[in-house]
């Protein structure tokens, strides 16, 4: 193997440790809750212990004004049947609204709010499938890799709820109708 293709590997896979970025973290707390006088949104996030962009994505909701707890199940993947995600749009943690409402990934704070706020008929949740790089707890340096918040319908289908294009577009105001 020449010395360009051995480096192209190696970049290769630095790229892909960059991507997944799941490290271990230390996590001490079980829940921890923002000096809010608001009644916050409570949700519980199921996660697995070892992935560190699930532990930044919680940050992103607690300083957005959620108040979250989370579970490391055995079988995440049982969750997330239970919760009726569908294989396709999975990513790496499922959160749940006290009312049953279901989201999936790094979706922007701003989007559960919107959700929230008024549910539309017919959905149970939202999805942001995979780990797109540039969304909340998914920051490498500046890139950003535009991608959609999906609502999920209870028939099983999907539509978009939101496109996100740049990275500033995730931490605006939610538009309230
Ligand atoms: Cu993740
Ligand atoms: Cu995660």
């Amino acid at each position: 193997m020449d010395i360009l293709k051995r480096l192209r590997t190696l970049l290769g896979l630095l790229l892909l440790s960059l991507l997944t970025a799941c490290t271990d973290t230390n996590e001490s707390a079980e829940s921890h809750q923002t000096a809010q006088s608001s009644p916050a949104e409570q949700l519980i996030v199921y996660k697995s212990p070892k992935c560190g962009c699930c532990k930044k994505w919680i940050d992103h909701l607690e300083d957005s004004g959620f108040d979250t707890q989370y579970k490391h199940p055995k079988d995440l993947g049982a969750v997330k049947e239970r919760f009726q995600v569908a294989q396709a749009i999975r990513s790496c943690h499922t959160a749940v609204s006290k009312q049953g409402f279901v989201f999936e990934g790094h979706i922007p704070a701003r989007y559960i709010q919107q959700f929230l706020a008024n549910p539309p008929e017919g959905a149970f949740g939202l999805a942001v499938p995979a780990m797109p790089v540039g969304s909340p707890g998914m920051e490498v340096n500046e890139r950003f890799m535009p991608y959609q918040v999906l609502l999920l319908k209870k028939d099983g289908s999907t539509e978009v709820f939101a496109a996100v294009e740049n990275a500033a577009q995730q931490y605006e105001e939610a538009d309230q109708p």
